[in-house]
């Protein structure tokens, strides 16, 4: 794994400057923050946000070339986001590139496993690959990544874990058996760990989004995704901004009593 570009104060200094539409909301304290699957659509924003309130922001990425072009339209609007080559569903590169990021950044005292993919298909087409390769990405990604990051939230007696699920973990969804099942864990995890680590001021929980409005979405014919949109009380899709406010609601000091939840964002579409 690689940091691409590397970092002068003096472009940290316009994370939080240079947006000048929305002021600047400094945090209290300024944290090395990990976002996994940065690089895309509900990623992007949470990176920015997180860089706007004034952390340091990390991601990882597999695809070098899109991140390298990810990474440069950042700085063109003004984030500095520092960007790793790791695939997280793989144990042994995850472990080198936490290191990395500490070594480099300091340590990460904020996770959000939000990398995830997904391999639709009914379950009698269903291939191995289609199955490991879903579980992979979105469910041994968030172990690969939180075992060696907790050890940094334990020393710094402070800790924030965020992991993006999906409304489709709750209420199951045709052809997707292998990504409900990826999603579903990961709030089993969420649980478990909160429980854990509660007395230690870290705290675990899951933000499982619905139908947003992202380039997948779209590219779903119109009378489709009219007939989606008619389900969701709300009236409209989720945008990855209301993904990331509730990240920014999570990590907020003030959201400490908040552990082993699930934060439904999907408009009022599955009521649990
Ligand atoms: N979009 C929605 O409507 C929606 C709804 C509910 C939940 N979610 C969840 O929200 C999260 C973000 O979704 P999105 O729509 O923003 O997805 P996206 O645009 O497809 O981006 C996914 C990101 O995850 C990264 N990634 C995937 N597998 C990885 C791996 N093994 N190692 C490293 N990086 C990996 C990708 O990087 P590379 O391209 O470099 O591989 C990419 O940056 C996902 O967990 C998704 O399941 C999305």
């Amino acid at each position: 794994m690689t940091s691409v570009l590397p970092i002068s104060k003096e472009q940290m200094s316009k994370n939080s400057s240079s947006d000048t539409s929305t002021p600047p909301s400094p945090v209290a304290v300024p944290r090395v923050c990990l976002v996994t699957g940065g690089t895309g659509a509900i990623g992007t924003v949470i990176c920015q946000r997180l860089a706007k309130a004034g952390h340091t922001v990390a991601t990882t990425y597999r695809n070098e070339e899109k991140a390298k072009a990810w990474q440069e339209e950042m700085a063109k609007q003004g984030y500095v986001i520092h960007i790793f080559k790791c695939d997280v569903g793989n144990f042994d590169e995850t472990q080198k590139c936490v290191k990395a990021i500490v070594a480099q950044l300091g340590p990460i005292t904020i996770l959000i496993n939000n990398a995830g993919i997904t391999r639709d298909t009914s379950l009698r087409k269903m291939s191995v690959d289609q199955w490991r390769d879903v579980m992979s990405s979105n469910l041994d990604s968030v172990f690969n990544v939180t075992r060696p990051a907790l050890d940094y939230m334990l020393e710094s007696s402070f800790g924030r874990i965020i992991n993006i699920s999906s409304i489709n973990g709750q209420k199951g969804q045709f052809g997707q058996s292998n990504y409900a099942a990826a999603k579903a864990g990961m709030h089993g995890f969420t649980k478990a760990l909160a429980q854990e680590v509660a007395k230690k001021n870290i705290t675990v929980n899951t933000i499982s989004p619905g139908y947003i409005e992202t380039e997948m979405i779209m590219a779903v014919p119109e009378n489709i995704r009219q007939g989606i949109m008619s389900q969701i009380p709300v009236g409209r899709f989720g945008t990855p901004e209301d993904v990331a406010h509730v990240v920014c609601f999570l990590i907020n000091p003030d959201s400490s009593f908040i552990t082993g939840a699930n934060i439904a964002t999907n408009g009022g579409h599955f009521m649990d």
